[in-house]
């Protein structure tokens, strides 16, 4: 038995693998395209075990992937793949059409051929499950109820559209072809490995250089965060027991303002690891220009999983955030390696890309 999960070099694929594979002697694939985001030094633990094979390549290579299907005939696909970061988008949207709408096309493709070819019981028991963001409802107003399954995709950036148009892609390889297709929908994630490009990570890496905490526009802006195991812990929920053709948001009722996220950032590491000078972190806070765009309030309505599924975050704000601060002050080295640029010459040398 095996999966084939894609994107499991990246923040929350990575900690899907290591959780996986933290309870279950199942083998994993994982193919990642090692994009400035993916990184294989989060699976350093797993170097020698031979449970994990890796693949370097792109979701987009439909005579790869069906390569992978066929040699490994995995059980299920679970596909992290994605470019997902909003700023970035607004740059540059060309890459997120390319692999967030491209890439899951062609991933579809080589994953029906597969599975249109197996029979019996492993056909059955087949599974794609489809990693989306809540994003794609767009954005909520003070007081408006949150997003449930059935709210009306809105998406706003160039990533959330993405993300909607590969969500709208999965519901219709199921409609059509009946291929056993999940997707699930979850909120803003925090925890270990997670990029210095955003929010959470980019705050405890500024105030540990000395530089600005920059917050966009009144800072006000509203996200729903969730402790990453967590999401890992519903992703295997719905791989084990979703109902196929479904969708499951994932949340962690957790609505913060942008500002109190980074107020609490500042006072854990006051107390973690104190300014030289005895002067609190708050004092880098820097208001910047708003994105453009900005979705006010996103929050997740999870009660359908809680429901079907009975899964529940273990953590809560608090301790999550508490943790994730303690990893990044106790894996300097790994920030350092992903924002130094010694990373990606080292990608280049062993991939030769
Ligand atoms: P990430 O940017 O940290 O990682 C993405 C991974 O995908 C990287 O390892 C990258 O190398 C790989 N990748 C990119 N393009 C590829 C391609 N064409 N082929 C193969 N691999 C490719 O992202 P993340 O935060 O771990 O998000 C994973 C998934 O979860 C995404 O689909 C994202 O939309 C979704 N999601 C993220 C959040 C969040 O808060 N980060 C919340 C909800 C949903
Ligand atoms: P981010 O982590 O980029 O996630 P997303 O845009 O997908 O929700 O941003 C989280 C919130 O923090 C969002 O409202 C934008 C805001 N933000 C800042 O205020 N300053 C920053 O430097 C960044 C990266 C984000």
């Amino acid at each position: 038995m095996a999966l084939l999960v894609t994107g499991a070099a990246g923040f929350i694929g990575s900690n899907f693998l290591l959780d996986w594979l933290a309870q279950s002697d199942e083998r994993v694939i994982n193919l990642d395209a090692l994009t400035y985001a993916g990184n294989l030094d989060n699976l350093a633990s797993l170097q020698n075990d031979a449970r994990h094979c890796f693949v370097k390549g792109d979701i987009g290579d439909f005579d790869l992937l069906s390569r992978l299907l066929a040699d490994h005939q995995p059980r299920a696909v679970v596909n992290f793949a994605a470019e997902s970061h909003v700023d970035r988008s607004i740059h540059g949207p060309e890459a997120f059409i390319q692999t967030n709408i491209v890439g899951t096309f062609r991933l579809l493709e080589a994953v029906r051929a597969y599975w249109s070819h197996l029979v019996g019981e492993a056909k059955n028991s087949f599974r794609f499950l489809h990693v989306s963001t809540d994003e794609v409802y767009g954005s909520l107003a003070q007081g408006e109820a949150a997003f449930t399954e059935t709210t009306r995709y809105e998406p706003n950036s160039p990533y959330s559209a993405s993300k909607a148009a590969s969500d709208h892609l999965v519901r219709a390889y199921h409609h059509t072809y009946g291929l056993p297709a999940l997707t699930t929908n979850c909120s803003n994630n925090y925890g270990p490995y997670h990029f210095p490009e955003k929010l959470i990570p980019l705050v405890i890496h500024n105030a540990l250089a000395g530089k600005p905490l920059p917050i966009y526009g009144d800072g006000q802006q509203v996200r729903d965060w969730l402790y990453v195991t967590d999401h890992c812990s519903a992703i295997r929920c719905v791989l084990e027991a979703g109902r196929v053709g479904e969708t499951y948001n994932i949340g962690g009722w957790n609505e913060k303002p942008n500002l109190e996220v980074v107020h609490t950032l500042c006072a854990i590491l006051d107390e973690l690891k104190p300014r030289i000078d005895g002067q609190p972190y708050l004092a880098q806070i820097t208001y910047v220009a708003d994105r453009p765009g900005h979705d006010r309030r996103y929050a997740i309505d999870a009660g359908k999983i809680e429901r079907e599924l009975g899964w529940k975050p273990a953590e809560t704000f608090e301790s999550g955030i508490r943790k994730t601060v303690q990893w990044y002050l106790d894996n300097q080295s790994w920030v350092h390696n992903v924002t130094s640029g010694a990373y990606k010459k080292w990608v280049g040398q062993q991939y030769g890309t």
